[in-house]
């Protein structure tokens, strides 16, 4: 088993290996988790603290519950949106927090890049847990996990990502894990919605919905991130809906065993039919949440051991 980072920063320095090494142990931690006692001591004497600087309530949860199941000391720092003025104040918080000698760094920041500058100035790991539209590997490792679960296997699946694919950090990390892993990644979204020269990433840009949807096997829905978006970017939520919101009748277009997967909040009636997103038949959207726990897990435990094994540098 290898794994030769000493962070979580995206999907993009991965191998394919060190991805299924992830999703291997994963599929422990889930074994773990079904468990009455969930307990592991993985993490035991380590310090892990959560910095959210920008709202979440599964993937914050996930991580608090996932650091505890393993043993760690996990703190969650209240990062108001006061502190997210300057570059300064990210790297002066990071400078602090460090003097206390975490192992284990938890963050979220709206700028793209801002958690790639603090792993920079810190000596413990640190995990990307969302950065503005750049990455959010930890959501791309459990969607892969939730996929390779469903389906059997992890490569020349047909997989539809679609909504607001341009303001997506999900949508980014999941392109590149599943080209890494060799799947046919389709992107459905109006124009305005879709990053120019998305192309250059290896997928198939469809903004009829319809014909994206044709034989897909993985149908991923996409929160409309309204809090990135400075304008007209859409007509109205009702013409979104009939366009690009998923429901039943469009779903009938994609494969017969095609699963629904949203990795949430999502906005029922805006991006995907509700009745649609409960149905236990076609959605995942519950086992993402809970592979999502798994994930974390697996990959704190093995940034943990990386940690081991190369004992800090002292810093001056
Ligand atoms: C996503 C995020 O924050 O990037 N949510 C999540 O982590 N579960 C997607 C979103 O906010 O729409």
């Amino acid at each position: 088993m290898r794994f030769d980072q000493r962070h979580l920063l995206g999907i993009e320095p991965l191998r394919p290996d060190e991805i299924t090494t992830l999703l291997d142990l994963s599929d422990r931690y889930v074994t773990l988790n079904k468990r009455r006692d969930k307990h592991a001591s993985v993490l035991s004497g380590l310090t892990q603290i959560n910095m959210f600087f920008e709202n979440s309530t599964r993937t914050q949860a996930s991580f608090e519950i996932a650091g505890k199941r393993l043993g760690a000391d996990v703190m969650n720092m209240a990062m108001q949106a006061s502190s997210i003025k300057k570059g300064e104040t990210l790297i002066d918080t990071a400078l602090t927090l460090n003097a206390m000698h975490p192992d284990l760094l938890v963050v979220r920041h709206p700028q793209s890049g801002a958690v790639d500058l603090l792993a920079q100035k810190v000596n413990c790991a640190v995990i990307n847990a969302g950065d503005g539209r750049h990455e959010h590997p930890t959501q791309a490792l459990l969607d892969a996990l939730t996929i390779r679960r469903a389906k059997g296997r992890l490569h020349r699946l047909k997989i539809a990502i679609c909504g607001d694919i341009a303001h997506s950090r999900v949508a980014r990390s999941n392109i590149l894990l599943l080209g890494k892993m060799e799947n046919r990644v389709r992107l459905i979204g109006p124009p305005t919605l879709m990053p120019s020269q998305i192309a250059d990433f290896g997928v198939e840009v469809f903004h009829d919905m319809e014909q994206g949807l044709r034989d897909a096997d993985v149908v991923m829905m996409l929160r409309l991130q309204r809090e990135r978006m400075d304008g007209g970017f859409i007509p109205s939520e009702r013409e979104y809906f009939h366009r690009y919101g998923l429901n039943a009748k469009k779903l009938a277009l994609a494969h017969p065993d095609a699963i629904v997967m949203h990795p949430g909040p999502m906005n029922r009636g805006v991006e995907i039919d509700g009745t649609l997103a409960d149905d236990i038949n076609r959605s995942v959207i519950q086992e993402q949440v809970e592979m999502g726990v798994a994930v974390r897990m697996a990959a704190m435990d093995i940034l943990a051991r990386n940690l081991r094994a190369s004992p800090k540098e002292v810093m001056v």
